[in-house]
């Protein structure tokens, strides 16, 4: 298709139309060029395909089977990038047999609150983490010809009032843990769209930031896709399309696009933005129209893959005395409203209507008989005495007592977020009665984010499933009786109490305005920054075997800025069976001019190992591991000197570490300024000499040379003293008739060019 003919032969009416929607799924359809309408679907796990258009009463409510696949929270915690890619192969060619043209996410959102509603559908507190997984899910789906659009862009980091609020984050903030996803995303992974978020940032929707959708998305990051709104994002239509916004959705009626034509027809709007979105929007057509082939896909076999998934996710949080796997010969019962009916999926726009479901208790059959008693109801949170009392005697009969518990559908839903970490009070206590009557708890859990614990120290065994997706059922038996080896590690910090976490206080803001005060310090960094105790930290998952690390190595002891450093370290499987490791690459800058979190995630491998054996594991970093982002140079930059390179089994699990050299010839670049401080100066030895002697050539001047001797001596007293007042200060006490501000600022000036002489432009 020749875009830019079909762009130059229409009008603007009718580009101003491809701006919107047709209807709640569609693009529009233009007949003149034979332009078809194509649906946008959700999405993110599954593909929720339905006729539903209208948001309110949901009529004509009719929906495709899917497969719902484990969410976002626990494919994270997989580690694998493989697994993503192959569970998106999957997504892909239902797409394809469903004539979708993209599918709506994934969602790459940054977990900076444990009780955002919708993390279920997010990766990680850890931007690296997130990305990867994310692309590896893009690369997967987009191989079989079908669009995806990352969400949501940016900063939706909370549900509560998500259509109002303004995200206000700093520069580097925002471009080190919000941006930061995304950014790899588009890069590596290269997806079809973008949608953006709900949200201002900044003071500024997302659907008419230019800042966002253009300076960042598109001229700096180069992204070449089409940008659309959120479901109802668009505040100002005619803003949106100078801020790069391309498609609005869903259908507005024809209402925005008579805006459009107005303000060009004003003059308010340059008519080649218009064409921009237009042809954006052309192009994805095209984009559709080349790769859509339709064909079909086995429901069966999209279970069973959405079933090996789900066990490689899950964590294994606990095993005391080596509860786990269990013993099939063993008297075992399940206990709990999620052992019959799993929760595993969260609400909203990503519910999926399954293809079918399996519950532990329909899958334990595979390996033994087992006898249930509900325990609660999974919607209450008051305790119902007889339902814990009639599991208390079914525990007290047998060997082991398998609790399935966690968050109800209530607690975690798009739109809303929780209130609390806790667990249903009825769970709770269910927990702690069963354990003063079997010493033999396993507790499985499904839920979308972390909780609090109060119960930890009653079981012996945790598995954490999270939402597993439609197969979680079979995917947790497999793993209880030990057919699959617990691999995955947490994607997040679980921390002991609500009070504890970053964005605790001021957490979703006041009215319309949310400060993300903890800044950098999201997730393990503000554990590690504050030295705190949490209750799993990132990364950690345990195995049915053990590995050893050892024999670290560095490709170099130095590297500039351009070069790669390549890491191995070796991984030994000491246990008696065959297992998976997630062996974690965390960077420390040891000297920086800038705050920087203790170790951050930047490469991560999964490795396969027998029973006693051992395999080498490689590591690639670039320059992007090192940086950080200067809100002076408005980009990212690597210091000068020694980091440290630790290979570890979680964040708080560091086994092997070795340190590189950066020589780089960056030297951030300094601006004093008349009310710099002269601790400032004095950090540079060459500016402070050039300033002392300034300073005493000043004094001696107006006659006073007591003082102009007392700066020759410079003591340690005289500095102490100093140090702390400003340079205009200083000046203010010495001098009697006072030295002008314009000699002093050119004073100044000669400093900041001594010191940024070979400092980076
Ligand atoms: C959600 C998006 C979703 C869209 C379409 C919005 O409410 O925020 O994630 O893709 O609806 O269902």
């Amino acid at each position: 298709m020749n875009v830019e003919k079909i762009l130059s032969e229409m009008t603007l009416e009718e580009k101003a139309s491809l701006c919107s929607g047709g209807d709640f799924w569609h693009t529009k359809a233009l007949k003149r060029f034979d332009i078809e309408p194509i649906m946008l679907s959700d999405g993110p796990h599954g593909l929720r395909k339905t006729n539903r258009n209208h948001v309110v009463t949901g009529a004509d409510d009719e929906t495709a089977k899917a497969v719902c696949f484990p969410a976002a929270c626990a494919t994270a915690s997989s580690f694998d990038r493989t697994l993503l890619e192959k569970m998106g192969k999957a997504l892909g060619e239902e797409c394809q047999a469903e004539d979708i043209a993209v599918i709506l996410g994934p969602g790459v959102n940054i977990k900076r609150s444990p009780l955002c509603g919708r993390n279920f559908e997010y990766f990680s507190e850890d931007p690296y983490l997130a990305s990867q997984q994310a692309a590896a899910l893009i690369k997967g789906i987009q191989s079989k010809g079908v669009g995806t659009s990352v969400k949501h862009f940016a900063c939706n980091n909370q549900e509560t009032r998500r259509m109002a609020v303004s995200a206000n984050v700093d520069e580097r903030t925002l471009h080190e843990i919000y941006l930061s996803a995304f950014e790899s995303v588009i890069k590596n992974a290269k997806p079809w769209t973008v949608m953006c978020s709900y949200n201002r940032v900044n003071g500024t929707y997302s659907s008419q930031n230019k800042y966002l959708l253009t300076d960042i998305l598109r001229d700096k990051w180069g992204f070449d896709g089409l940008v659309m709104s959120d479901w109802g994002a668009v505040d100002e239509r005619e803003k949106g399309v100078a801020a790069g916004l391309d498609l609005q959705m869903p259908s507005a009626h024809g209402k925005t696009d008579a805006i459009i034509v107005e303000a060009v027809k004003k003059g308010e709007l340059d008519e080649k933005l218009v064409d921009e979105c237009a042809r954006n929007v052309l192009k994805l057509y095209d984009k559709y129209k080349t790769n859509h082939k339709g064909g079909s896909w086995d429901a069966d076999e999209h279970h069973e893959l959405s079933r090996r998934i789900a066990a490689e996710c899950a964590v294994l949080l606990k095993n005391k005395d080596d509860i786990l796997p269990l013993d099939k010969n063993k008297k075992i019962c399940f206990i709990g409203a999620f052992a019959k009916e799993p929760r595993f999926q969260g609400g909203g726009s990503s519910h999926i209507d399954c293809t079918q479901v399996t519950s532990a208790l329909e899958a334990v059959k595979e390996y033994c008989d087992v006898e249930f008693a509900l325990g609660f109801e999974a919607e209450s949170s008051e305790p119902d005495e007889k339902l814990i009392s009639e599991a208390e005697d079914l525990a007290k009969k047998n060997d082991v007592a398998v609790i399935f518990a966690g968050l109800p559908d209530s607690f975690e839903f798009e739109g809303g977020d929780r209130k609390h970490m806790r667990m249903p009070d009825c769970q709770c206590e269910l927990i702690e009665r069963i354990a003063a009557v079997n010493k033999n708890v396993v507790v499985v859990l499904h839920n979308g984010s972390p909780m609090e614990m109060p119960w930890i120290n009653k079981a012996k065994g945790i598995l954490e499933m999270y939402l597993a997706g439609q197969a979680c059922g079979g995917a947790a038996c497999d793993l209880l009786f030990g057919k699959v080896n617990p691999s995955g590690k947490l994607a997040e910090t679980f921390p002991i109490r609500h009070e504890d976490t970053p964005a605790y206080i001021g957490e979703f803001g006041e009215g319309d305005n949310v400060y993300y005060n903890e800044g950098l310090y999201v997730g393990y960094r503000w554990y590690d920054k504050r030295k705190m105790d949490v209750l799993f930290p990132f990364g950690y998952g345990l195995s049915y075997t053990k590995f050893e690390y050892s024999d670290i190595k560095l490709s170099a002891d130095e590297i500039n800025a351009d070069g790669e450093l390549t890491v191995s370290v070796t991984v030994k499987n000491v246990g008696k069976r065959s297992g998976k490791e997630v062996v974690q690459l965390y960077v420390r800058d040891r000297h920086s001019s800038v705050d920087r979190p203790v170790r951050e995630l930047k490469g991560y491998e999964k490795v396969s190992l027998e029973a006693g054996e051992s395999k080498k594991v490689f590591f690639r970093l670039d320059k992007r591991a090192f940086a950080y982002y200067s809100t002076a140079e408005h980009d990212w930059v690597v210091e000068d000197g020694r980091f440290d390179i630790e290979a570890g089994a979680s964040s708080r699990d560091i086994r092997q570490s070795a340190f590189v050299y950066i020589n780089n010839g960056y030297t951030p670049r300094v601006k004093f300024t008349i009310n710099s401080l002269i601790m400032d100066i004095l950090a540079y030895p060459t500016a402070a000499k050039e300033f002392f002697d300034f300073l005493k050539q000043e004094l001696t001047s107006e006659g006073m040379d007591i003082h102009a001797q007392r700066f020759e001596e410079l003591t340690d007293d005289m500095l102490t003293v100093f140090s702390d007042m400003s340079v205009r200060t200083t000046m203010d006490f010495l001098t009697t008739k006072g030295i002008t501000r314009e000699k002093l600022t050119s004073t100044i000036e000669r400093l900041n060019v001594i010191v940024n002489e070979g400092a980076e432009e």
